[in-house]
């Protein structure tokens, strides 16, 4: 508990898995014979590479690997986890849910564990309701995850889709505060959809309407204008919420979709890339678990530092959108 009256949500540790195969866009147009260059992709998107996972490499292995990366952060251990929260568009299977395999690779016993559903904002979502369950007593630390492995939905023959996302998983563990930990924490979320505009980034089949699993579609253009509106606003919303401004930022931690959108929201908050976390490059779109990984990354590498506030948005298919903020 922070102060005696607020319970809340501190990000102590943090963990990232990449799969082992890196691919560069050159090698991804001569493996799958797609008409596209590696200038045409790093020019419209920032991507230079992306990681796919291994044959038989599920979400719940990769998602295993991040957990155990942010619990060894954090310094806790497998006891102090109770419950599993797993946001991805890929899960090893419709149900046990991908939250509950990792749960029992970890050997918990106790506690709860599901997967929610809501594409590349699904981390936002996730952390969103770990904060609520702390908040009001359901749980005192929980993992929250974002794990994909999209190279098993892409539409290969699609070179508008198929050259943007990878594999990948990231957790943080959220516990609640210490009493001498006031200053930090989980300061709000701020989820939005609008059903509206499911079909512009959809994956076009699944379990319950066509029987397989679909493929990645997107009328990237359209998903675009609505990226650059919708999370402006976001943000707007999480600072105003706190009575923050864009001066008190220490780190934009975007969702890794394209390096114009992060470009632009980068402009807007008047931070310059040396502010803002960027692994699209050598990611590309990991989804849900984007986030997760740059905080990885950025809390290993020391940019990210204790005290320093961190602001976290994201867009995907639903539509849906989000923002975070967070002392660290
Ligand atoms: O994670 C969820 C959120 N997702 C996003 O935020 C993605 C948002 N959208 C985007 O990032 C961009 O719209 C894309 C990167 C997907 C596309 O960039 P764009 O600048 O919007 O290009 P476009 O779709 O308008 O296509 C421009 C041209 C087209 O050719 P024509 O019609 O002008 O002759 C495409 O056919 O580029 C062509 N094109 C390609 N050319 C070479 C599309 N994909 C490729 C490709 N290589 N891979």
């Amino acid at each position: 508990m922070a102060d005696g009256s607020a319970i809340r949500g501190v990000i102590a540790g943090t963990g990232g898995y990449l799969p082992v195969r890196a691919v560069s866009n050159d090698e991804l147009a001569a493996e799958k014979g797609l008409d596209t260059s590696d200038s045409w992709i790093v020019e419209r998107t920032g991507i230079r590479q992306r990681h796919f996972a291994a044959d038989g490499e599920t979400a719940s292995d990769m998602g295993l690997a991040a957990c155990r990366a942010a619990l060894a952060q954090a310094g806790a251990s497998e006891s102090e986890v109770d419950a599993v929260i797993v946001a991805t568009a890929t899960p090893d299977s419709a149900f046990p849910s991908t939250a509950s395999r990792i749960q029992g690779a970890l050997g918990v016993t106790r506690g709860f564990a599901f997967d929610i559903s809501a594409a590349c904002t699904g981390f936002i979502y996730a952390l969103s309701i770990a904060d609520a369950m702390l908040r009001t007593g359901q749980a005192r630390g929980v993992l929250v995850v974002g794990t994909e492995v999209y190279s098993r939905i892409l539409d290969w023959s699609d070179r508008g889709t198929c050259v943007l996302f990878g594999d990948g998983a990231g957790a943080v563990f959220l516990r609640v505060a210490r009493d001498d930990e006031a200053a930090r924490g989980l300061l709000s979320t701020h989820l939005h959809s609008d059903g509206r505009h499911g079909d512009i980034l959809a994956v076009n089949g699944g379990a319950g309407s066509t029987g397989g699993t679909g493929v990645v579609t997107m009328a990237g253009r359209e998903v675009f204008k609505h990226a650059v509106t919708k999370l402006a606003s976001a943000v707007d919303e999480a600072l105003a919420a706190n009575g923050l401004g864009h001066d008190d930022v220490a780190w934009l931690v975007p969702h890794q979709a394209n390096i114009r959108i992060i470009e632009a929201m980068g402009r807007k908050l008047h931070l310059g890339l040396d502010r803002v976390v960027v692994t699209v490059d050598r990611h590309a779109n990991t989804s849900a678990a984007s986030i997760p990984l740059a905080l990885a990354e950025a809390t290993r590498d020391g940019r990210i530092k204790p005290g320093d506030l961190v602001l976290m948005e994201a867009i995907g298919g639903g539509l849906t959108w989000g923002a975070a903020l967070a002392r660290f």
